[in-house]
């Protein structure tokens, strides 16, 4: 029987972070991964583009047969989800659901904060983009945002360069920059899905009281939910536990680095959009 499984997309390897956590809390489901590693990072890439790179692999999902997509990735989230939702899906894919990891994490991110002041580490899309700040208002409207664009982590992390002195350079650098704008800040959010990889990284930079929160967990906590409210999406995934890797590069190296993310080794495949 064909499968109906769920996809998880990101520009490279990030969304890995948060695959994991899905497949812990929700194991009976069979899911597709791809990772755009031919065009990633997007981080510095412009509205039009990171909207067409994303439509173009979310419409990928949909020919593997997957009824529900979720973009793991922080920058296309924020700069591609908005459309999707609102003018390809409604227009041309009514049955189809696509989910990112804004929404889960801004309903519950000011609840973190004891002092009301979040601080945003993300890419330069993610930033530009204002969706943080517009949706955590929405929530919680008494907290302070404070957003830090952290440009050269994602291509660290990407090329493995990231447990060296050049990598802490650039964190505490980051950290700095944010700590200066607001020093009340009592909580970070890893507002990209590579930066888990760095957290404890980031942590040690940290005073004890500063708690940095990762994504992961959250947004999978979220998808359960999501599950449990639509039966009409939920009843129509496949469960045979099974899960399959994709990459628009190379394969070799997709399955080389994918583990340092994923945290088991996987098998990939090389897939031309
Ligand atoms: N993992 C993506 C995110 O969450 C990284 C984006 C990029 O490719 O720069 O934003």
């Amino acid at each position: 029987m064909q499968q109906t499984p769920i996809g998880v997309f990101d520009s490279g390897y990030g969304g890995l972070t948060v695959l994991k956590e899905i497949k812990k809390r929700l194991p009976q489901y069979d899911y597709i991964y791809l990772g755009d590693n031919a065009r990633t990072p997007y981080g510095n890439r412009s509205f039009e583009t990171v909207y067409h790179y994303t439509w173009q692999c979310v419409q990928w999902f949909f020919k593997q047969n997957c009824p529900l997509v979720v973009l793991a990735c922080n920058t296309a989230s924020a700069k591609a989800l908005r459309t999707i939702q609102q003018n390809n899906l409604i227009k041309n894919f009514p049955e189809k659901k696509v989910l990112g990891v804004l929404r889960p994490t801004t309903e519950i991110i000011g609840n973190c904060s004891k002092t009301n002041h979040v601080g945003l580490m993300a890419t330069n899309g993610t930033v530009q983009s204002q969706s943080y700040v517009i949706e955590i208002e929405k929530f919680f409207p008494d907290t302070t945002v404070v957003q830090q664009a952290c440009p050269m982590l994602v291509p660290l992390i990407e090329n493995n360069e990231f447990e060296n002195e050049a990598a802490d350079y650039f964190i505490q650098k980051y950290l700095n920059d944010l700590l200066q704008k607001d020093d009340k800040i009592d909580t970070i959010l890893l507002a990209c899905t590579h930066y888990p990889l760095i957290k404890k990284r980031i942590e040690k930079f940290l005073p004890a009281d500063v708690s940095v929160i990762a994504q992961g967990e959250i947004v999978a906590a979220s998808l359960n939910d999501y599950l449990q409210r639509h039966t009409e999406i939920e009843t129509k995934l496949s469960k045979n536990r099974s899960i399959q890797f994709y990459t628009t590069d190379s394969a070799e190296d997709f399955k080389n680095h994918a583990s340092i993310f994923y945290g088991e080794a996987v098998d990939a495949k090389h897939v031309e959009l």
